[in-house]
């Protein structure tokens, strides 16, 4: 039985601790922290009232019965608690994005290397039913080799303008919606192209949600080392319609596209088979998956390492943003 602490108890953490209580014969939230109390009480009322409360996460890795920590704090902080966690012994997954900037990715690198810990990144697209079937047949080889990688993950948001408190500052948010929900598409492209990504350049634009430093908007384009061309966008200020797949992959032998539960496979020369495939919670599946790794002793199918990776091709879109250029990513 896995002995959990989570770190942070705001929207996400809500989405994790159902998870942790699907998962009750393998783990178990002993310990829960936020700054607001009254927020750390709720959660551990929500997980049944037995999780020791703590409005420090130093303390709560210091003194609390835990054997790992799940990470849902505000983007600035994420590196600050996987090096304390690492240090203490404590296994790691933590929300994205992995930190804020390529100095702190490296940090956390020498802290799990030294800890010996299993460090995952909560990429939990990559366990949506549509994209794990995708993968297995990437692997396959039913496309071939690959041309062109697609994704997209954009939604309007409806939060009110005076509530978007970390995320409207761009040094607690590490930018605007690129770095937060672009996360996704840009993991899964890196994913799903399985090729190392050599240029990147993008655009972004403020659409809708005025009070934000950063952008509601963007579009990233990326050459792979072996040719591929790759396309992310994503967006908070519209809506993500029938047609705008999660992923396209098109390949000298067909192509792939779907999303959620739904996967198409379009051979050359056919009209697109669908496949309805079935539902499992991504949030729920990727904890399971953290669980699992550390019982056998196997590394996350996203590491930090990984992590970082998709962190240096945002930085990259950052900069071709602000630069007007495209950015060399060798
Ligand atoms: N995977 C997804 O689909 C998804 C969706 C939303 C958010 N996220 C990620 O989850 C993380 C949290 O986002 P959120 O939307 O839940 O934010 P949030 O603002 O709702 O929650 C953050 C919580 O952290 C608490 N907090 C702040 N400083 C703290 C500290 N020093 N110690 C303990 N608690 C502290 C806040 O009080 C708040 O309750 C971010 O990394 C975000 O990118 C992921």
């Amino acid at each position: 039985m896995l002995k959990v602490g989570l770190i942070g108890c705001g929207d996400i953490a809500r989405v994790h601790a159902a998870g942790w209580l699907s998962l009750r014969e393998k783990a178990v939230v002993t310990a829960v922290s936020d700054v607001v109390e009254d927020a750390a009480r709720a959660m551990a009322q929500r997980l049944g009232g037995e999780a020791a409360v703590f409005t420090d996460f130093h303390r709560l890795i210091a003194e609390a019965d835990v054997d790992a920590i799940d990470i849902c704090l505000p983007h600035h902080l994420h590196r600050e608690a996987i090096v304390a966690g690492a240090r203490a012994g404590k296994h790691v997954i933590c929300e994205k994005p992995l930190c804020l900037n390529l100095a702190e990715a490296e940090e956390i690198a020498a802290a799990v290397r030294a800890g010996g810990i299993t460090m995952m990144c909560a990429h939990n697209q990559l366990f949506d039913p549509a994209v794990q079937r995708a993968r297995e047949m990437l692997a396959d080889g039913a496309l071939g080799n690959i041309f062109f990688v697609r994704t997209c993950d954009c939604f309007r948001h409806t939060k009110p303008l005076s509530e978007w408190g970390w995320r409207a500052v761009a040094s607690t948010m590490g930018g605007g919606c690129l770095i937060d929900t672009g996360y996704h598409p840009s993991y899964l492209l890196l994913n799903l192209a399985g090729q190392e990504p050599v240029e990147v350049s993008a655009v972004s634009g403020r659409y809708h949600i005025s009070t934000l430093e950063g952008e509601d908007s963007a579009l990233m384009i990326v050459k792979f080392a072996n040719g591929a061309m790759g396309e992310v966008l994503t967006s908070w200020a519209w809506d993500w319609p029938e047609g705008a797949w999660q992923f396209h992959i098109i390949g000298e032998k067909g192509q792939l596209f779907g999303r959620g539960r739904r996967l198409f496979f379009k051979p050359i020369g056919w009209q697109p088979a669908s496949l309805e495939l079935p539902e499992r919670n991504s949030f729920a599946a990727e904890l399971e998956h953290f669980v699992d790794c550390i019982a056998t002793g196997t590394q996350p199918l996203n590491t930090h390492i990984h992590g970082t990776r998709v962190l240096r091709l945002i930085l990259g879109a950052y900069e071709s943003m602000r630069e007007r250029k495209v950015v060399s990513l060798t």
